[in-house]
This record gives structure tokens, sequence and C-alpha cells, in this order.
């Protein structure tokens, strides 16, 4: 491997595990980019359900070579979202998408276009990165590998405080279920199932604030940075 100037941190978790708030502060103590996988792989299911096309239609191939995924990042930080150039940022997140995405995200060929596109973004480094594959598949040379993991109370919890603040209606019970379900299935999966990486650094953030999660990988960080010079 050619040693790349800034470093890929591959930040994977099961859901609600505090993965995105962290990797995204992460990345701006750094200057690197941020990238939210999961927002991908919910972008395309949206999509798909738009179009009626179910996660084993016999048109997915063709389905898919309509489909662009494009990410951005505002003034305040936040990532966008785009299908086809229309920002379904705020979309991606509603329940309907949350109870399909990994029916969705186990299909190969869907992989097989989201790692494309994620390895695209990250092949220069200067990136951190969260999903459920990227310390094993995406980036198996990522030179920091974190896995994120959290009670599943706790991660309850953050589930439902992400969504008051984005209104709408929904049951904490359905919360709870639709997080053991997706861990379920992301773990199952045949294709690149959620796993920790043998060389990833596991964090239980059960406990932690966010300010101590992000500092912990922060000082990982700069301890493998100020190695390479
Ligand atoms: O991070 P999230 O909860 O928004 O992710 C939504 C779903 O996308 C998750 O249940 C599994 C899938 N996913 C995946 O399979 N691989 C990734 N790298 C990221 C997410």
């Amino acid at each position: 491997m050619t040693e790349r100037d800034k470093i890929v941190i591959a930040i994977d978790g099961p859901a609600g595990s505090g993965k995105s708030t962290t990797a995204r502060r992460v990345a701006d103590y750094f200057g690197y980019v941020y990238v939210d996988t999961g927002a991908m792989y919910r972008a395309v299911t949206l999509h798909a359900l738009k179009n009626g096309i179910l996660p084993n239609d016999k048109r997915m191939d063709t389905f898919l070579e309509s489909v662009s995924i494009s990410l951005s990042r505002d003034e305040e930080g936040v990532q966008h979202t785009y299908v086809n150039n229309n920002d379904v940022s705020d979309l991606i997140r509603m329940p309907n998408i949350s109870d399909n995405v990994s029916h969705y995200s186990s299909i190969a060929s869907i992989r097989a276009k989201m790692v494309q596109l994620q390895r695209t973004l990250g092949e220069q480094g200067g990136i951190v990165m969260d999903g459920r594959d990227i310390g094993t598949v995406v980036f198996p040379d990522a030179e920091l590998k974190i896995y994120l993991v959290a009670s599943i109370d706790e991660r309850v919890k953050r589930r439902v405080a992400e969504l008051m603040t984005k209104g709408g209606k929904f049951f904490v019970d359905d919360i709870r279920r639709n997080i053991n379900e997706r861990d379920e299935l992301d773990s199952a999966r045949a294709h690149s199932p959620l796993r920790k990486a043998d060389d990833a650094i596991e964090i239980d953030t059960s406990v932690m604030t966010i300010e101590e999660q992000t500092e912990k990988i922060i000082v990982l960080a700069e301890n493998i940075i100020s190695g390479r010079k």
C-alpha cells in the first residue's frame, strides 16, 4: 500500500451506537471529510420504494444504473444526501426507511455500487467514514478502525432524542423493535455483515458522553498520525 498523506478512520457499529455524531466531530477536528454511509443505503432504499422496486426485484440492476447518490456538506457541517440531485436528507430518516433499509442493504448489487462510491470518496485519505463494513470491507487497510457499541437501552434513548428533534410521531417500542431487527439483519446477512474487524478498537459508549468518545478517538488518531511523521 502506498502511504496516504492523511489517514482513513473507519467507524463501524450497530444502529444508535453514536457513530454519526462522533465521526462528524472527529472529522471536524482534523479537517477531514465525513461520510455517513448509512445515509447512502437509506437513499437507495427511498428511491427503490418510490419506484416500486423490491429488494429481490429482477429489475434491480437496471434500476441501480439510473440512480446517482451524492453527498455534500452545508455551512454548519451537516451532511446532505442526494438522489439524482434531489436532497433527500430528511426523508431518509423517516421510520418507513428505517424499517426497510436493512432488506435493501443486504443485496449484493446495491452493496457493490455503494462500496465503489465509498472507496472513491476515501481513496486519498483524510476521511472519517461510518457504517457497518468500513473496517472490514470498504477500507480493510484503514489506518484506524473503531468499533462502537452501546447497550440497547442507551441506543433506543439516543434514537428517540434524534427523532424528537425532527418532529413527527413515533412509538418508543417501535424504535426498540426496529433497532433490534436491524441489528439482527445487519449481522446475519451473507454480504459484508456487521462485525468488528480483527484489528478494530472496540469502545463501549453506553456511559460515555459524545465529548468523551470523540476525545478518545482523536487521541488514538493523533498517535497514529504523529507516528507517521
Ligand atoms: O447508520 P444507519 O443506521 O443510518 O444505517 C442504515 C442501514 O444501512 C443499516 O441498518 C444497515 C445499512 N448499512 C450497511 O449495511 N452498511 C453500511 N456501511 C452502512 C449502513
